[in-house]
């Protein structure tokens, strides 16, 4: 079946069949990016008029027919549907449609390969921008949460076995640090983001008197890429971006993992309000951690994408090749799906409350702070290893005899060693043990109460985003 001409059809007998054009057409896709590929386009054909390519007149009619086709897509009148190959085409044909054959002009000095190579850069910018924010937001949560609960003492854990009390302040906040990293990447990654590659054209420069620098001005891009060739072949930008989604991912899925296991009765540390779980259509006394087991769930699509994107890209010759119009769905899935999940992981941990009941049930008769007893040893002149021996031992008997370390009397304790006296048994307490850190970032009080000045800081900042 024939279509309509293309608008590259002049060297060509016979139209693209129906079956290559809907195979290779991307507008399904693209279309998202109606707004980068028209500010884009504005900002080119200013510039066009600003270089005396074109007559202002021309400029300005271009520019009219371009904002006119930015109301229709939004009102949805203008169809977008796969006779179209791509957004970029969809919207010129439409203008020229529009404003006669001298909308064709739009295109002087320009190709698809460095238009879509800008709009892939104007959309990662707003997208780097906006999970930045959604970033600072849950980590604004999780301060908020450590404020609120500060002076809870929880178990803390390695192997996901009891090792040592801590204020549940210090682990909220350290999910705050690791945010924070992904906070940085992302701030690092839109430097490179940020460069213009318009004005590259197909892949050699053009012929035309263009000034890119005025382009990128207008755009807002620090600079403008150096090397046409490498303007139109390179996506490591995009791989970046899903780099750093993938490590937002993992991080929300360990934060997700903790949630589910807190919420479940075996632990029942956590519970989150009704509005954020989901009930069972057979058991009805469940109530579910869906949106924390969701988001760990779909860790394993923005991986994919990754590794989408990367092989995607493996082998390719310099410079621009079809494979590439193939980055679209990894790049909008990275990003959306991260985006959601940063969202609604913050709304549960906003309706989410700790149980400070179970953490001291949980706390006592356990051997928390049998590192306390090892430490005092040392600090008696034992050395460590020994300390560490003794201790063992003590907490074998304990096992034994079915004592936690509190039931133990000084008789039983100078059995292992001579040097133990009263002021131990202070140190068993968890709280004790917590204020006798001594070490900076530890769970000590103060450490506390330092990290909680330090992000209220940087996260209350009225220039952070
Ligand atoms: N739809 C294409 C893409 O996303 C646009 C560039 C096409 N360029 C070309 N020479 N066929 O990559």
């Amino acid at each position: 079946m024939a279509h309509s001409p293309s608008l590259w059809g002049g060297r060509f007998k016979a139209p693209l069949s129906e079956a290559a054009l809907r195979f290779s057409s991307s507008i399904d896709l693209d279309k998202a990016l109606y707004q980068e590929d028209i500010r884009g386009s504005i900002a080119h054909v200013e510039m066009l008029a600003a270089c005396r390519i074109i007559t202002a007149e021309e400029a300005r009619r271009i520019r009219k027919g371009l904002k006119e086709i930015l109301a229709e897509i939004e009102a949805g009148t203008l169809s977008l549907s796969w006779e179209k190959e791509d957004i970029h085409m969809a919207i010129e044909q439409r203008l020229i449609q529009k404003v006669g054959a001298m909308g064709g002009k739009l295109h002087t000095g320009r190709s698809r390969n460095d238009q879509v190579a800008l709009d892939e850069r104007l959309y990662l910018r707003t997208a780097i921008t906006e999970l930045k924010k959604l970033v600072t937001q849950f980590q604004r949560v999780l301060l908020y949460k450590s404020e609120k609960y500060f002076g809870t003492i929880m178990p803390g854990y390695t192997h996901l076995q009891r090792a040592q009390p801590v204020y549940l302040s210090h682990h909220l906040l350290a999910y705050v640090s690791m945010l924070e990293r992904d906070h940085e990447r992302l701030a690092d990654c839109y430097k490179r983001v940020n460069r213009l590659p318009l004005g590259a054209a197909a892949m050699a420069g053009t012929s035309f008197p263009i000034d890119r620098a005025l382009v990128a001005r207008k755009l807002g891009f620090d600079a403008v890429l150096e090397n046409s060739i490498d303007a139109v072949s390179d996506r490591d930008h995009i791989i970046e971006v899903t780099a750093v989604c993938s490590g937002i991912m993992m991080h929300l899925s360990r934060m997700a993992e903790e949630l589910v296991l807190w919420s479940s009765q075996e632990f029942d540390f956590a519970r989150t309000d009704d509005a954020y779980t989901t009930g069972s259509s057979i058991m009805p006394q469940k109530k579910n951690p869906d949106m924390a087991e969701l988001t760990r769930g779909k860790v394993g699509r923005v991986y994919g994408d990754l590794m989408n994107i990367l092989t995607l890209m493996k082998g390719l010759p310099l410079a621009y090749n079809r494979d590439m119009q193939e980055d679209k769905h990894p790049m909008f899935d990275a990003v959306n799906t991260t985006r959601e999940c940063l969202f609604i992981m913050t709304h549960v941990f906003v309706h989410t409350t700790f149980r400070k009941d179970r953490f001291s049930e949980e706390l006592k008769n356990d051997f928390l702070t049998a590192t306390e007893i090892a430490d005092y040893l040392v600090k008696a002149g034992v050395p460590f290893r020994d300390a560490h021996s003794i201790t063992g031992r003590i907490v074998g008997y304990c096992i034994e005899h079915s004592l936690p370390l509190s039931g133990l009397t000084l008789r039983d304790l100078h059995k292992f060693s001579p040097k133990f006296s009263e002021d131990l048994f202070h140190l068993l307490d968890p709280q004790n043990s917590i204020d006798h850190k001594r070490s900076a970032g530890s769970t000590a009080p103060n450490e506390v109460k330092k990290q909680i000045v330090h992000w209220t800081r940087v996260l209350r900042h009225k220039n952070r985003i």
